[in-house]
This record gives structure tokens, sequence and C-alpha cells, in this order.
């Protein structure tokens, strides 16, 4: 169920699609999902063409149902019978779950089939039970009552709704269509089902779960908690796998990534998207990486910031290098201080160690670029491409007005502004000749 508007979020953006680390919400409970079923279908409304397009974009096998008008939680699984009254069994998920993991949901599937009751619900003891719906125990029945129906002493009860129902399907159809509105918020609520099908002496059963997996977020507080939860299952999960972590409370690492063993992250590191990194690569203070493939034995100095980028094996960066758009950096090459190389291959044993702009560049192997060096790549309309060979040596400060070609084994002079290729073996000289003007100061200073 995604389809409510999440007022509480007090957001442009449907609920399910706020972010929690770097993707969104739903995405999690999602992932969780499609390992247990193969039979997933969205319930979108609210927002719901944005939801529509991201679950379809992200998710091919998921089908994305329409609640038009949201008149609570019990006509939503209602507006989606279509879909589920084939089926024999039917779990029913608040879509703002994010911390359901899939051991779980399995083991509560598990349960459900050993059980067979005509329902389940999953509950938790909430340590503030706030506004969940209390779970009610009497007469050997068990009933939901929401916070704003509950009294007095209903709302002391601490065991709480998690929104995560298990449904015998028959069951189910012969009591959804008679639940009614008449509660505090007006709404059909899916908990009354279970008052209905206790009336019809049915079976209903209640599973705990634990709580840090079944927390709901429905506001931009609970959502920076779930993502806190989050991240530091992520972490505890790489530390497992052998990666090093000097100060695990100050670095974030996306559900995506993956880290080898002998890893060792410094304090204040973000590693988002897709990235990966292999054994024994060091990632230093104050890096940021997304979508970067960071080879074995790489070392990021500090404030190395990598995206959609590749290093492969033994290469070094940093400090202060900005690595993006498509770059790569072949074994032992090295990118240094207040470097920013952009859509640019870098051969093997290369060496851009100071203040230099690598633009649209393809350096071969042993190439080294002398400090202040940059690639003139723009020329206002058009980014053009440098193509250097192996073993040049480029003097420090020169300018490579591209696009610009540079044979093997050449050299330029440093402060040159290089227009024209260069041969192979050659040294390009491209600045205007020293002239000195004898005794400048001395006249200078008569005037
Ligand atoms: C709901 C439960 C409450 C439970 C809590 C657990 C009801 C009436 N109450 O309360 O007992 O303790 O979850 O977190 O179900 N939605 C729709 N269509 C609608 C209304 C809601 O799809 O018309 C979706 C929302 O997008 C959300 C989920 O259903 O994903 C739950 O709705 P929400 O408003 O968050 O319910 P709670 O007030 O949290
Ligand atoms: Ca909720």
């Amino acid at each position: 169920m995604a389809a409510g508007k999440g007022t509480r979020m007090k957001s442009n953006l449907p609920k399910v699609l706020q972010p929690l680390l770097d993707r969104s919400m739903i995405d999690y409970l999602l992932r969780s999902v499609v390992k247990v079923s193969n039979d997933i279908a969205v319930l979108v409304g609210s927002g719901g063409e944005q939801v529509e397009e991201h679950i379809l974009n992200n998710f091919s096998n998921i089908k994305v149902l329409w609640q038009r008008e949201q008149l609570g939680t019990g006509h939503a699984v209602k507006c989606a019978a279509d879909w589920w009254q084939e089926l024999d069994d039917l779990i029913v998920l608040n879509g703002d779950l994010p911390l359901l993991t899939s051991q779980t949901l399995n083991n509560l599937i598990n349960k459900f089939n050993s059980n067979r009751p005509d329902c389940a619900v999953i509950t938790f003891i909430a340590e503030d039970p706030a506004s969940y719906g209390r779970i009610i125990r009497e007469n050997n029945n068990i009933r939901i009552v929401e916070f704003k129906d509950a009294s007095e002493s209903e709302r002391a009860v601490k065991e709480v709704n998690a929104g995560c129902y298990f449904f015998n399907v028959k069951s189910l159809l012969k009591v959804i269509d008679k639940l009614k509105n008449d509660n505090a918020q007006g709404e059909y609520y899916l908990p009354d089902v279970l008052t209905l099908m206790n009336s019809e002496n049915m079976r209903v059963e209640a599973y705990s779960a634990p709580e840090s997996e079944m927390g709901g977020v429905n506001t931009q507080a609970e959502l920076a908690q779930a993502g806190d939860v989050m991240r530091r299952r992520i972490l505890n999960f790489w530390m497992a796998q052998g990666v090093r972590m000097l100060a695990p409370e100050t670095v974030w690492i996306s559900a995506d990534a993956e880290l080898a063993s002998g890893v060792v992250i410094m304090p204040n590191v973000q590693i988002w998207g897709k990235s990966k990194i292999k054994e024994n690569s060091y990632i230093g203070s104050g890096c940021i990486l997304n979508d970067a493939l960071i080879g074995e034995n790489c070392e990021l100095v500090a404030n190395v910031i990598i995206e959609n980028s590749e290093l492969k094996n033994f290469v070094k960066a940093g400090p202060f290098v900005y690595i993006r758009d498509n770059a790569c950096l072949d074994d032992y090459a090295f990118a240094g201080k207040f470097v920013e190389i952009k859509n640019s291959h870098i051969g093997m044993n290369s060496k851009v160690p100071h203040l230099s702009y690598m633009g649209d560049a393809v350096l071969g192997h042993d190439v080294n670029i002398g400090a202040g060096t940059i690639t003139c790549n723009y020329d206002g309309v058009n980014k053009n491409k440098t193509i250097i060979g192996d073993n040049c040596f480029v003097g420090s400060d020169t300018m490579f007005v591209a696009p610009a070609q540079v044979g093997d084994n050449a050299t330029t002079a440093a402060g040159s502004v290089i227009t024209g290729p260069v041969p192979e073996n050659a040294l390009a000289v491209g600045r205007a000749r020293q002239v000195n003007i004898e005794n400048w100061t001395k006249l200078k200073r008569k005037k």
C-alpha cells in the first residue's frame, strides 16, 4: 500500500519516494519482498504517476495498481481485489516499512503456513506506542483499535499493529465488503477486518516481529531515524566481511555498494550508488564516492571525490582530487594534489601530480604531467579530445588546445600553449622567447 498522501512528511514528494540514504524509501521494502514472492503489486494513488514511473523503472516484475481516491487502508486493499482475489494467500504491507528484512518476512510466512489461520497480524511491543493502532486481546479474540478511536485504557496498551497482515484470500473476500467508515477519521480501516473475522468465527492470530524492523515512517524525523538504522545495518554487514572502519558513526555506505575484505575506511567517508571497492584499498578521510569502481590496493589519500569513474589496481589519488564522468585511471596511475580528471583515460603508471585539469584526454602509459597543466577541451561549442602517447613528459603549465595530439616519447616545454600536433620524440616549445632588458630597474628608478 503506497497510495496514501503522507501528509505528515510535509513534502511534495510522495511519501514512499522520500530518500532513505540514496534510494527511495520503498525500494528497501520491495527488495525484501522480491526475495520472498514473485507475485507483487504496489498500490499507488496520491502522487501515483511518480510512484508508478519509479516502480516500472526499478522493479520490472512488480505490478502497479491504482487507488484513485484514498479512503483508507481497507479501501486500498479492496481496490486491489481484482488482482489478489485469484491468489490463495495475500500479504498486505504498509509501504512505509523500509526496515523489514526478507528473513523476518520468511519467518512470518513459515509461521502463517504452518498455522493456517484466516488472518495473522504482525505486532510489536513499542517503547512509545505513539499513534500506532493498539492490539486488543479479549475473550480469545484479537482486534485493533486506531489511536484516534481508542479509549484511555486502550491507549495504554503497548502492543501495536505493525501494518503487515497475512490473509487467507477466501476468508478475506468474505468480509472485506462489510468494512464501514464510521470512525474518528471517516476512513475504511483495514484493521477492522479483524473484528469482522472475529464475528464470523474466523481464526485471527498475532505474530510478533522485532521493533527494529517494524517502525512505520511517517515524518521527516522518523525517516532520518530509519536512515540511521539502515546505515548502521549496512556498516555492520561490511565490517563482518572484514572491512575496517575507524569511526563507523561518521561513515555512510549505500545499500548497493560492495566492499571487499581488507578495505580500510577512514572517518567521514560517503560511498553511494553502485560503488565497488576491491581488496585492501584505503579510503581516506573526506572521500565521497558515487558509482565509483575502485580496484585492489588503491589509496585515496583524503578528500577524493569520484563520480561514475573507475580506478584500476594500485592507483593513488589525493588529497583533493575530483575524478568524474567516465574517467578511468589504469594500474599504478596517480592523480595528486588539486587535480580534476573528467572523461579521461590515464594510462598505466602515468602521473598527474599537481594542480591539473585533464578533460576528454587519453594518456598512454608512463606519462608525466607537469604541475598546472590543463587540457583546453572546450572551444565554446564542442568538447574536444587531447591524445597523449606513451612515455611523454609534459612540462609544467602546458596548455593543450584541443583537439590536440602528442606522439610517443614527446616532450613539451614548460609554459607551452600547444596548438598543433607534436610528433613522436619531439620537443614542442610553444611560448614567446624570453627577452631581457638590461638595467631596466635602474632606468625605471631614474624616471
Ligand atoms: C496504519 C494502521 C495502524 C498501524 C500503522 C503501522 C490503519 C487504519 N492503521 O496507521 O493500525 O499501527 O499503520 O504503521 O491501517 N494507504 C493507502 N491508501 C489509503 C490510506 C493509506 O494506500 O487510502 C497506505 C499508505 O500509503 C501507507 C499505508 O497505507 O503506506 C499506511 O497508511 P498510514 O497513513 O501510514 O497509516 P498509519 O496512520 O500509520
Ligand atoms: Ca504509517
